[in-house]
């Protein structure tokens, strides 16, 4: 397998992640965990917010590091350490070079192979190299002619941008590069890495109870279904916190008992209505939820040693700014409030999916004869209907939003648009505008039609779904939900949007 140092960068994930496309098996491993990461093929170092010349600056033990005898790879951080460690010298700046930049190869051999000689690339970073190291020989510069990676001996290679990040252009291609000197890796397959994740999951547990709370959707069945293959003690909960879609619960219900997971739902939707009665800030709304949430889940089971959940990567970098300065807050997800970062603290915490992309999730679940239509539903945000209705949340205005989108995503559905959307629903704009209604003035709230493409959910496009589809959507709608008489389609990609509204 390629084993990964973490030094923290925020984008050490996303090296796992093109690792895995390439269709290799990677995983992360601590620096200081270097003596336990078995027998890998190669070996990539990533990036970190320090720079080497800080006092608790990460290090890395260099002769263990040699004695794996395999290529190692060092990103930017990861890059300037293996400088130092062959005796070279990084240049601390006050200068932080941030975003694309022109990469020039020496030869277009080796880590280059295939490469053009003029290539975009991502860098973020401020040390820079200033005198190489033994045995050690520049293989590109950038447009100012300062060198951007180095290569030592035959197997040691150092990058000062970022590869795994789409805006470096050939960035796939030059880790493959890398990943070809190092002769036969293992192959990935969902079936090991389920197998990793069962015995993580068996050593962590114990005979210790989980509590996993499900919503219906994927990640949180397959973790569900996950823990139910991995023998251990768990009871699936579901809270119907009245921000579900239309008929939603009695749907998840029927679902679990056909897969044979144990399942209890709480209705609590009175409670959480009440909680969030006339409370118009997204960050407070989400708060309220998600720290409900967490009361009726325990209330729900008392003596629970152990919480489990289905947060992917993408919730946990963009919730990272919660437990370190590493990335900023976007938004506080539901999974990541104060009382769960108590937990987590405690160790009480399982987070088996963590390292894992939806699409990755989506094959795991099928690996374990999940149903496609469940794999396939489209994701929905842990605070429900409540980022889907901007301001004060009510039950008129929820009704509202469930029709509405019920009749979009049935007609999604229908016309085969579904699976070809990442995420689509119909939120509601609580403003009130006049228009006509038979014969009448009618004054009422417009709905928002949103579908969007996305990989990962860090960006996303809006689709450019076919006007009839639209017309009949919006005609239904009109005609049907008492309470809209406007209907509008969303057409901002993410960033500088976001998917939801709040
Ligand atoms: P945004 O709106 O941030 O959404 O572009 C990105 C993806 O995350 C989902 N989402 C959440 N998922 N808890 C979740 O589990 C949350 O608090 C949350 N907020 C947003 C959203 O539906 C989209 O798929």
């Amino acid at each position: 397998h390629v084993a990964v140092l973490d030094f923290g960068s925020q984008y050490t994930q996303l090296i796992v992640r093109r690792v895995r496309e390439l269709g290799y098996f990677a995983k992360l491993y601590l620096p200081e965990h270097l003596d336990a990461i078995g027998k890998p093929g190669a070996i990539i170092l990533s990036g970190g917010p320090k720079s080497t010349s800080d006092e608790d600056a990460p290090d890395i033990d260099f002769e263990m590091l040699q004695g794996y005898g395999v290529p190692v790879l060092g990103v930017c951080y990861g890059m300037q350490l293996l400088n130092i460690k062959f005796g070279g010298c990084v240049k601390k700046s006050n200068h932080r070079e941030y975003g694309n930049a022109m990469l020039y190869p020496v030869e277009q051999t080796g880590l280059y192979e295939g490469i053009s000689a003029e290539s975009q690339v991502w860098m973020s970073h401020s040390d820079t190299v200033d005198s190489l190291g033994e045995d050690c020989r520049v293989i590109a510069k950038n447009q100012h002619g300062t060198p951007v990676s180095l290569q030592w001996g035959e197997s040691f290679f150092g990058i000062q941008f970022h590869p795994e990040v789409t805006h470096s252009h050939e960035g796939t291609q030059i880790l493959k590069n890398f990943l070809d000197t190092a002769g036969e890796l293992a192959a990935f397959h969902i079936e090991d890495f389920k197998q990793e994740l069962i015995d993580e999951i068996r050593a962590k547990v114990g005979e210790k109870q989980v509590v996993c709370g499900v919503s219906g959707g994927v990640d949180s069945t397959v973790l569900a279904v996950l823990l139910h293959e991995a023998g251990v003690n768990v009871k699936a909960i579901y809270v119907d916190q009245g921000l579900m879609r239309k008929n939603e619960t009695a749907e998840v219900e029927a679902n679990f008992k056909r897969m044979g997971v144990p399942i209890e739902v709480v209705d609590a939707s009175e409670r959480f209505l009440t909680a969030l009665d006339g409370e118009g800030d997204p960050e407070k709304k989400r708060k309220i939820i998600g720290n409900l949430f967490i009361d009726v889940f325990w209330d729900a089971v008392g003596d629970a040693e152990m919480l489990a959940q289905g947060t992917l990567y993408p919730d946990v970098i963009e919730s990272a700014s919660n437990e370190n300065s590493k990335a900023s807050t976007i938004k506080t997800h539901h999974n990541r409030v104060d009382r769960i970062l108590e937990m987590q603290k405690e160790g009480k915490v399982l987070e088996p999916l963590a390292e894992l992309f939806k699409d990755e999730v989506r094959e795991l679940g099928a690996n374990m004869g999940i149903q496609q239509d469940i794999l396939d539903r489209h994701p929905f945000p842990g605070p429900g209907l409540a980022v889907r209705c901007p301001g004060v949340v009510t039950k008129e205005r929820l009704d509202i939003i469930r029709d509405c989108d019920h009749i979009f995503i049935s007609e999604l559905k229908e016309s085969g648009w579904y699976q070809k959307t990442w995420q689509a629903y119909a939120g509601l704009i609580p403003v009130k505008t006049v228009g006509v209604k038979g014969d009448e003035r009618s004054y009422e709230y417009a709905t928002n039609l949103r579908a969007v493409i996305s990989e990962d959910a860090m960006t996303a496009d809006w689709v450019d779904l076919p006007t009839p589809l639209l017309r009949k959507v919006s005609s239904r709608i009109l005609n049907e939900v008492s309470g809209i008489n406007r209907v509008l389609y969303d057409i901002s990609s993410k960033p500088p949007a976001s998917i939801e509204w709040e």
